[in-house]
Formats: C-alpha cells, structure tokens, sequence
C-alpha cells in the first residue's frame, strides 16, 4: 500500500508497513491517560502528568471534531501510550472554546518538545489552536520583554490534509505549493523562540488505506521515541 507524507517539503512515497494499531484509551480520556500501565513508572506507580509534573513532550491536539477523526486519531493512537508523552486535546479540555490560559502556560512549561497536531483547516491551524496561540502566547511570557519562557523548546508540526499533494501546486485546485502555507505555522514557533523540526504532513488523508496511516503513525511514533530517547 504506497502511501504519501511529506516531511520538510520533501515527498516519500513509502510502503506501509503492517503493524497492529495499538487501541487505547482513544480521546474520550483527553488529557491525563494517568491510569494506563504504558505511563508506569518502573516502581508501578503512575507517572502524574498535568501541569505540575509534565511531560519531555507535550501535544496540543487541536481537532475540532475528534471522535470523527480518522487520521488525526490514528496518528495520536501510534504516539499516546509513549513513555514521556502526553496529549492535551484542546477541543475535549475547552468545548466552550474558554481556555485556561494560566494553565496552559504552566502546562507547558517544563515540555522540551511541544506538538502541534491538527487537521489542516482553510490552510491553517483550527479556530481553537488559533485562539490558543492568541491567549496562550502572550508578550511577556512567549516574546517581547522578559518573554522567553518558550525560548530553546523544540516545536513539531503535525498535520494532516484532505488534499493529494498534486492538488497543493500552481495547477492544482489549492493554487500553491503546500510550502506556502507553511510559515505562518512555523514563524510563531520561531516568533516565540523554539526550534522549529522537521514537520510531519500526511496529505490525502481521506484517501488513505488505513494501513498507511498506521505507517505514517509510525513514523511518527518514531521520531517521538527516538527525541524521548535522546532527552528523556
Ligand atoms: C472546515 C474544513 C476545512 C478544511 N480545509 C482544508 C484545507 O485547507 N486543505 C486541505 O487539504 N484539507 C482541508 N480540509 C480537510 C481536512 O484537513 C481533512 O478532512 C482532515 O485532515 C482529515 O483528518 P481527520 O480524519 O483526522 O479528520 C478541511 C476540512 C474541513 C472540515
């Protein structure tokens, strides 16, 4: 089964890989997964991820409609049960769209990595993820004086879209490279002062066999492993 991601600008064609789907406790448990064996520590206690004891990585989960979800919650399975990971999915956390922000700066503070998955929405983050930049990245705290508290933190872009890559060109029904639409993503990273990584774009999302989205999951899973690897 070929499936298409593109990671950095550049297009793999890839073999998907058969691999079982690890089903979890999917997104009805939005925020905490702090009963799972997979988040034990060696003791047998539940490692506690929240605010006060967070994760080397933090993901912002940003679908608007994530028990719909196909692809975004395929990936999300491949990477929740790892060790130094949590998922914060900002629709379950604020249906009312009154995020905490106070919180959500606490939240994020010790992460070394912050994720931001979404599904691509009128070529940009989702309403909610917006908001959470405009509430959450504030001067003083995400830039301007004394506003380095993001500064050094490595930031992954995770996206999927509805589009085949051909369909992201100057002939194609979107107009433009998939590139384009890249920097406003990535300069906040940048604004803020976190490392901007090679991100993760799975086009066609609706096109996919699940076997290639559970490889692109995996490739995903991958490059968290081997980042909790490297600064666990
Ligand atoms: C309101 C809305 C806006 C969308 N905008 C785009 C878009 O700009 N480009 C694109 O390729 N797909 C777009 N899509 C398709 C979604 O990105 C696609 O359905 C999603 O990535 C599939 O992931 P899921 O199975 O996790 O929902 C849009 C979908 C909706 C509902």
């Amino acid at each position: 089964m070929e499936m298409s991601v593109r990671t950095h600008g550049t297009l793999v064609q890839r073999r998907a890989r058969a691999r079982p789907v690890r089903r979890t406790a999917g997104i009805d448990d939005p925020i905490g997964n702090l009963s799972r064996a997979a988040h034990r520590r060696p003791g047998g206690r539940p490692a506690a991820r929240g605010p006060h004891n967070p994760a080397v990585i933090l993901i912002l989960y940003a679908h608007p409609h994530p028990r719909r979800s196909s692809a975004g919650r395929t990936l999300l399975d491949g990477v929740r049960d790892l060790d130094g990971v949590t998922v914060h999915s900002l629709y379950d956390a604020y249906p009312d769209f009154a995020i905490d922000s106070a919180a959500e700066r606490e939240r994020i503070g010790a992460a070394r990595l912050v994720v931001w998955q979404h599904p691509l929405y009128w070529y940009g983050v989702p309403a909610l993820l917006k908001l959470w930049w405009e509430q959450v990245l504030v001067h003083g705290w995400a830039y301007g004086d004394g506003g380095n508290a993001l500064s050094g933190k490595d930031c992954l872009w995770v996206t999927t879209t509805g589009a085949l890559p051909d369909a992201y060109s100057d002939n194609g029904v979107h107009g433009h490279p998939f590139e384009v639409f890249v920097p406003p993503v990535r300069q906040t990273a940048r604004f803020c002062g976190m490392n901007w990584l090679d991100p993760i774009v799975v086009h066609g999302a609706h096109r996919l066999q699940p076997e290639a989205l559970r490889a692109a999951a995996s490739q995903y899973r991958s490059r968290l492993a081997a980042y909790v690897e490297r600064h666990g």
